[in-house]
């Protein structure tokens, strides 16, 4: 058998668009304040993409930035993997969208849907097609619209989310960088929890459809909010476990931006500094599959994550949906 290729993350890349969407701007049209989204969520603002701009035109700057960080070309790419529960289109895939904008000609390519759990599912796959052999250069990325999906009259829902993406580029690794382990998990049967009724097979677009609001996201936040600290807990101590160190010799843990009193909350269950997680929930809302990432690119461009360092990502999602990789980075 052939042995397994140690594998890194050889560059990263992340794109948020420019206009802000501030608790204040809720505020002069729902019954909300910027005192109650800050308190209980830690967001003060969030960014929208505007008309004309899809998830595949956030996802291509996120990308490209990847790919320069990586040093590798476009040509060179043998696989797009783009997590992400709002694509441009039903089909082609935004992969293949971005398979021809970014010029990967070589490129096999398609999307990966595990809501919030996307990024952490792509790399995971990723990872796991460099190390056997199968492919050498891949490109993962978490990308999402999700304003398009907010029920803006939804003071529970349409508050939390924003817009962006986030890119890594996943090769056969020549210095520190490994990828360790990855754990994925899912829990279906929970559509009441987390879902987004319309538009698929099920509830094609219809006018009683769009009447009824079914192409809007729906969450029960409270039973969310309990899944997330629960398997955010779980998954960090399992990544600790399988990499053979104590919960505290991980440098940074890169979590989805789901609610700061989450992170909080987890930061005193693992007895992990919050400090040592990377948190930018304030400025970017959640993001869904992008929310990792842009959190992992920040974290690298602004020095906070170096080589060598223990890094752990942590997801959790609509499906439900949960995982987390380990990296060496
Ligand atoms: O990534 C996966 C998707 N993410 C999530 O689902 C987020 C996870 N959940 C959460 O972040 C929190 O559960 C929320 C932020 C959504 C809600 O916070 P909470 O502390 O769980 O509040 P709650 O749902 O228990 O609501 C408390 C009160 C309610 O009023 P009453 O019934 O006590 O009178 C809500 O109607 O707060 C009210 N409320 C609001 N008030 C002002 C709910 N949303 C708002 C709002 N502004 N935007």
């Amino acid at each position: 058998m052939t042995p397994l290729l140690k594998v890194g993350i050889a560059g990263t890349g992340s794109y948020v668009p420019e206009k802000v969407m501030t608790n204040g701007d809720y505020a002069k049209f729902l019954d909300t304040s910027d005192e109650w989204i800050r308190e209980r969520t830690g967001i003060r603002e969030r960014r929208f993409a505007p008309d004309g701009m899809a998830t595949s035109h956030m996802a291509e700057n996120a990308a490209k930035k990847a790919m320069e960080a990586a040093k590798v070309a476009p040509e060179d790419i043998d696989l797009v993997i783009c997590g992400t529960v709002t694509p441009d289109n039903m089909f082609p895939s935004t992969a293949c969208h971005l398979q021809h904008r970014l010029g990967c000609v070589k490129a096999g390519a398609f999307d990966l849907s595990a809501a919030c759990t996307g990024f952490i599912y792509s790399l995971s796959v990723g990872w796991n097609m460099v190390r056997t052999g199968s492919v050498r250069n891949v490109l993962v990325i978490g990308a999402e619209k999700l304003s398009t999906l907010l029920n803006m009259q939804d003071r529970t829902s349409c508050i939390l989310f924003g817009d962006g993406a986030g890119a890594a580029v996943v090769r056969p690794s020549e210095n520190a960088s490994e990828i360790l382990f990855s754990s994925l998990h899912s829990l279906g049967g929970t559509e009441d929890i987390m879902s987004l009724p319309a538009g698929g097979s099920a509830m094609p677009a219809s006018h009683s459809s769009v009447d009824g609001k079914h192409h809007y996201l729906r969450i029960k936040g409270r039973e969310v909010f309990k899944f997330a600290v629960t398997k955010m807990v779980e998954q960090v101590e399992l990544c600790a476990e399988k990499c053979g160190v104590p919960v505290s010799k991980i440098a940074t843990i890169i979590p989805h931006q789901v609610n700061l009193r989450i992170l909080e909350y987890a930061s005193e269950k693992l007895n992990f500094p919050l400090d040592r997680m990377m948190i930018n929930i304030d400025r970017y809302g959640n993001t869904s599959a992008a929310s990792v990432p842009i959190a992992l690119d920040e974290a690298v461009r602004s020095g906070r994550v170096k080589r060598g360092d223990l890094v752990v990502m942590v997801a959790f999602g609509a499906g439900l949906t949960w995982g987390s990789v380990a990296v060496r980075y």
